[in-house]
């Protein structure tokens, strides 16, 4: 299985810095920047748009930026995304009319694609994809919001969509993105993931405990 990666979800930095928190986070061994786009129309919450992935480009950050699509419909953004910098752009089969073509849409644009399950999506969405798809994202919250808790159900998912990926011999990563913490982060590897978001687990960190870093939080995962 390739290297675990640790996706720190910004939806949880501290907007007021985010350049600075971002750079904290990569600088304490992060491997890629989880970016939450919601919409309030697929999700009940409102985030941030590319003109913030522009920024964090134009601020000097360079890191994988790994772009999560709560929006629908989704073509629409995929162009702006693409501009703004993203390497891996990710949404909902559900939010989109046509699968496929969304997929390729990002694909031609030069970055990576992903489709996104929420906990009670089956995986059966993958059947006709699996060749289009360069990551599988397994929700284990409800989308929308940061600091939720771990749905455990999503572990026989996590194993269920690891032996998909591994049947199709191609190079597909696995990411679980809600409710990821120290305490669980073992047997989410464990099932089969190979990529994991944490916002609150990292950021909350750095406000209510360690005014200098993430240094110690980010090792803990
Ligand atoms: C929820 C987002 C997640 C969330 C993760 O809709 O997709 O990425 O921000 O936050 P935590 O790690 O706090 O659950
Ligand atoms: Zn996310």
């Amino acid at each position: 299985m390739s290297a675990c990666r640790i996706a720190p979800s910004i939806l949880s930095a501290d907007f007021a810095r985010l350049g600075q928190d971002v750079e904290d986070v990569l600088a304490s061994g992060a491997d890629m920047i989880h970016f939450d786009v919601m919409d309030n129309h697929y999700v009940p919450n409102l985030s941030f748009g590319a003109p913030i992935c522009h920024a964090l480009r134009h601020y000097g950050i360079d890191a994988f930026i790994d772009v999560h699509l709560m929006v629908s419909p989704v073509d629409r953004l995929i162009g702006d995304f693409l501009d703004a910098g993203a390497n891996m752009i990710t949404f909902h089969p559900e939010a989109s009319e046509h699968i496929d073509r969304s997929l390729q849409l990002i694909r031609d644009g030069g970055a990576k694609a992903g489709l996104v399950f929420n906990p009670a999506t089956p995986l059966h969405w993958l059947d006709y994809v699996m060749d289009k798809v360069d990551m599988v994202l397994l929700m284990s919250v409800n989308p929308g919001f940061g600091g939720q808790s771990f749905i455990p159900g999503t572990l026989d998912k996590i194993r269920d969509a690891r032996r998909r990926i591994d049947e199709s011999g191609r190079d597909i990563w696995l990411e679980v993105d809600g409710g990821v913490k120290a305490d669980n982060i073992a047997d989410i590897a464990a099932a089969g993931a190979d990529t994991f978001v944490a916002g609150s687990a990292i950021f909350k960190h750095r406000r209510d405990e360690d005014p200098h870093g993430y240094d110690s939080v980010i090792d803990t995962l």
